[in-house]
């Protein structure tokens, strides 16, 4: 795999996707013998054989199209010159690519295109990395007949209105490749080419600008243009890149690759990787377009200290800072005790970085005391998958989507939340998988261009574990169960216990109708659909776990797959959507109180014994505090110092007025991160850190996959966070020995079983590799549980349904659920901070007409949103998404204040909290609530501190 590059061109576009056919084929291309598999074009058995046919309309991302007639050949025995794109190799073919009669034509081919092309090649952006230049050169032209006098597409206005590139007409050829990028790749359909003949051109929507069309800028179109017809603004404005660096995305737990390309340390484009196996080339508008942030003029690159919350921010050097911070958590503990600090680890910082800072805690804090922000998000996956199969993690990788037969989506949100995974879903429901989707709101999946769920099941806030009890009902009392697949695989006594309490009537789905609000007969049919479908996949998001009964749920849909045979082979499972680009490696890192890295117990006396050996300090055998315990604690007085690494706990976690009282009772509070945020308004010491274009690391996606992030510029702050927290140990007494990140995870590797197989090395050549990678499976392992669980015997639990405490009344009558929305990224800190604001600045209250109507409400009313945690206000937006009696909203945007008004309601098992069922009345208000007006207070004082200390 190449690394770094001065911009290789090398990764040779072969003009046609690669096909699969085990049966082969062998042909003659110019004299030269060629072996390809069966259904493979002419174009791109040329490529392999290193003859490359001249071509405009075809690239090997989208199918042959057969438009340009750039790519004419000759074939022995064939009249006419067909196109090699679209002619599939034969045996016995031979085949004449350089002919002076195909040479004339593409002469003639590109004549016309040029005489219809502006000719300012030396002053265009693309100049140099033109498919159009390229070709007029590959096949030698040298004059061009026509001139401009007659009817051309010259002069024609630019489309400018999205913030991230730009569409000339001028330039465009109409290869349609940006249409079938869009479609074929993307599967939003927001291209098409209008009209016909001379007057054919390209539109977005009903000829609308590319911003109000249906276009969710993902920019693979601009990807596929194989002119400046669609160009990059950053490139317009800044010129092609002169090295690249490929690097892992720092935002969703997709985990796409990318080549970081670059003028000097000035990063002017970011183009997916195409052989990144998270993305295979595809990306989504915050991967490729919203990285400006890492350079925003917001960036706190100085450390600072003060005193009191109440003083001005201090600038200091990295020494006092560390020092300032050893010095108070030192006090701290001498005063309170050793368990009264702590930290709190980041899902958005590397692996590397996430297995010092814990290691820290445990070593030089001398507790256990780490938590991770997965707590608030998919705390209740590791359990319930650990406790069902074995492994805290996914079953499958993403490419396992392609053998799917049925998609079964639960409280997630693919489109907006991991956009380029749910291309790869859309695509595989396009050739004809079945979609199910269980969500209190009509998520985009439900019904997208050319994808219709089969069936929409809008259940009611909470009901997840009812409803999964009355699919589980279906299945095993009409005699749907994989019998020979449970007696396999699974306990036997657990099972018959699982179908015995499923099969009681009151799990039935009509016992359920009125709780979940769907019909039995829709539950029932969606039941039969995904057991007897052919390969059932589930999908699932936080609209899973954030409940109080989130454990109960991850084991109901366990005990479904199992149930039906749907593990261990593709196209099948149970896969976690894992928001956070790193959260699958910050559990993994050993970041809960209760475990080391790989998931083994502090409790145990054999890890704990080899940790102990290896990092040659006595370890706390008894687990630390979690994120929820450490704020009540604070609070009782027990609990008064806190490392937060790249967290905004202020503004993510439940209950603000909670959190934010629990911070103002601690003594000393860290904040490491980017930016001031929230939670630095609470802070005593800033660390400035590190984007993740600054550093070198890897991070973990969704499926299990360990990808490399490699530093691209040097840290804007002198300083990765893994050499802060090796300085702040080494102040506190535990020196830490690393020169680079590579010896980290050489350390992990060492110490955790699941990555014993693991090294940059291997990254290096590999690309990436899915954990477990150890002995048995050097290369990694992308579906798991093949051939028998992780644990042994898959183990049915019973998951009876218990209603949360939540409850609406007649002062709270409706539920609100949250949710994200594309173009923004959690607490909006990165995204916030780019041109992606354009799409979404503020957070919004979606409502049914119904409960709108009832209160008078009307679109873009100011509502207060109020729940017995607390009150807000924001816009309301009408929407039929919604059913009636349930409300929505992001939580991008701190001051909306989602989480002032959500409670402190958790998981039975994780204390996850229950941020998707709250009870709320919604009313018509013409102020902010008195929170609102706190923290815009708040915001003012800390900008002139900002500005004070600046
Ligand atoms: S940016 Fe993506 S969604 Fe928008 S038109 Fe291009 S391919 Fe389609
Ligand atoms: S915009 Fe680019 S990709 Fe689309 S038709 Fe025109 S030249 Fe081809
Ligand atoms: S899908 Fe996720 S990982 Fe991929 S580019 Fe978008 S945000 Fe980044
Ligand atoms: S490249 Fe084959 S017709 Fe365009």
């Amino acid at each position: 795999m190449t690394v770094h590059t001065d911009i290789d061109r090398s990764s040779i576009d072969r003009g046609t996707p690669e096909k699969t056919a085990v049966q082969t084929v062998t042909l003659e291309i110019d004299g030269f013998p060629v072996t390809v598999p069966a259904g493979t074009s002419i174009m791109r058995a040329a490529s392999l054989a290193g003859i490359q046919v001249p071509k405009l309309c075809a690239t090997d991302s989208l199918e042959a199209f057969g438009s340009c007639r750039l790519c004419l050949v000759e074939i022995a025995g064939r009249k006419g010159t067909p196109a090699s794109c679209t002619t599939p190799a034969e045996n016995g073919m031979k085949v004449s690519t350089q002919t002076d009669r195909v040479a004339k034509l593409r002469r003639g081919v590109m004549e016309l295109y040029i005489s219809d092309h502006p000719l300012d090649c030396l002053t265009c952006a693309a100049n140099g990395d033109c498919e159009l230049q390229d070709m007029a050169g590959a096949v030698g032209l040298r004059d061009v007949r026509y001139g401009y006098a007659g009817e051309n597409h010259l002069g024609q206005a630019k489309d400018e209105s999205n913030p991230y590139f730009t569409f000339d007409p001028s330039k465009c050829i109409v290869c349609s490749r940006c249409v079938r990028a869009c479609e074929e790749v993307q599967g939003t359909f927001a291209l098409t080419i209008d009209q016909r003949g001379f007057a054919s051109h390209v539109s977005a929507g009903m000829n609308e600008d590319i911003l109000d069309s249906e276009c969710v800028s993902c920019g693979a179109c601009v990807q596929a243009c194989p002119t400046a017809t669609l160009i990059e603004k950053s490139i317009i404005q800044h010129g092609t890149p002169e090295r690249s660096v490929i690097t892992t995305c720092a935002y969703c737990g997709v985990g796409c690759t990318f080549e970081a390309e670059l003028q000097g340390d000035r990063v002017v484009r970011m183009t997916p990787y195409k052989d990144g196996k998270a993305n295979h080339g595809h990306s989504c508008v915050k991967g490729r377009f919203a990285w400006g942030y890492a350079t925003h003029k917001e960036r706190i690159v100085k450390p600072m200290i003060r005193k009191s919350i109440k003083d001005p921010w201090r600038e200091v050097s990295w020494d006092e800072a560390i020092a300032y911070t050893a010095a108070e958590f030192k006090r701290i503990q001498e005063k309170y005790g050793r368990g009264s600090i702590g930290g709190i680890t980041s899902s958005r910082c590397t692996n590397e970085e996430v297995f010092v800072m814990q290691k820290m805690i445990r070593a030089a804090f001398h507790n256990n005391n780490v938590d991770t922000c997965a707590r608030v998000c998919h705390s209740p996956t590791g359990y319930g998958l650990k406790t069902a199969f074995g492994t805290s993690a996914g079953t499958q990788d993403f490419d396992s989507v392609n053998d799917a037969d049925v998609i079964l989506v639960i409280g997630a949100n693919p489109t907006d939340a991991h956009p380029v995974f749910a291309s790869r879903m859309k695509h595989r429901l396009r050739e004809g998988a079945k979609l199910i989707v269980i969500d209190p709101r009509a998520i985009d999946l439900v019904r997208t261009p050319h994808v219709e769920a089969s069936y929409y099941l809008p259940l009611l806030p909470g009901t997840n574990v009812a409803m999964i009890n009355a699919l589980a009902h279906t299945i095993a009392t009409e005699g749907l169960i994989d019998k020979e697949f449970v007696a396999k695989n699974c306990d036997e006594a657990e099972f018959k216990a699982w179908r015995a309490f499923v099969s009681k009537p009151e799990n039935s789905p009509e016992a359920f109708a009125k709780v979940t609000g769907v019909p039995a007969k829709d539950i029932r049919a969606a039941a039969r659909l995904y057991a007897t479908g052919g390969n059932g996949a589930i999908y699932y998001g936080l609209g899973v776990t954030e409940h109080s009964q989130g454990s109960t749920m991850v084991l109901g849909m366990a005990n479904l797959a199992m149930a039906t045979g749907n593990l261990g082979r593709n196209g099948v499972g149970v896969n976690p959507l894992r928001g956070q680009n790193n959260v699958q490696g910050s559990c993994d890192m050993g970041s809960f109180p209760h475990e080391y890295s790989g998931y083994r117990h502090v409790s145990e006396e054999a890890p704990r014994k080899m940790f102990e050996k290896d990092w040659g300090v006595a370890l706390d055998p008894e687990p630390g505090l979690r994120i929820p315990n450490m704020f009540d604690s604070a609070l009782d007085g027990t609990f008064m110092g806190l490392y937060v690494q790249g967290e905004d706990i202020a503004q993510s976690d439940p209950n603000t007025h909670h959190v934010t009282s629990a911070l103002s009772a601690m003594e000393c509070i860290v904040v490491h991160d980017l930016f001031l945020n929230e939670t630095a308004a609470y802070a005593h010491v800033f660390l400035p850190g590190a984007s993740f274009l600054e550093k070198d690391g890897t991070f973990t996606n969704a499926e299990r996959r360990i990808g490399r992030v490699r530093k691209a510029i040097p840290p804007m702050c002198g300083m990765a966070e893994w050499e802060v927290t090796m300085k702040l140990s080494a102040a506190l007494g535990y020196p830490m020995h690393y020169n680079h990140p590579s010896e980290i995870m050489d350390e992990i590797a060492r110490l955790t079983p699941t990555f014993a197989g693991v090294s940059y090395d291997k990254l290096d050549e590999l690309g990436s590799v899915q954990w477990p990678c150890n002995e048995k499976a050097p290369e990694g392992t992308p579906v798991m549980h093949i051939g028998g669980f992780a644990r042994g015997k898959g183990k049915f639990v019973l998951t009876e349904y218990v209603p949360t405490d939540e409850r609406t009344g007649p002062r709270f009558p409706l539920l609100l659920t949250t949710g994200r929305i594309l173009s923004q990224y959690n607490v909006g800190a990165q995204t916030r901070r780019t041109e992606n604001n354009v799409w979404h600045d503020e957070d919004i209250l979606e409502i049914h007409p119904h409960d709108a109507e009832n209160r008078g409400i009307s679109e873009g009313d100011r509502v207060a949103l109020v729940s017995r945690a607390g009150d807000t206000s924001m816009r309301a937006h009408i929407t039929e998404r919604v059913q009636p009696g349930v409300v929505y909203t992001t939580f991008h945007h701190p001051e909306s204040g989602a989480n002032v008004i959500t409670t402190d309601y958790s998981d039975w098992a994780t204390n996850c909290p229950e941020y998707k069922v709250t009870a709320v009345e919604v009313r018509l208000t013409n102020r902010e609530s008195r929170w609102q007006e706190d923290y815009a207070e708040l915001q003012k004082r800390q900008r002139i501190e900002t500005l004070a200390a600046e």
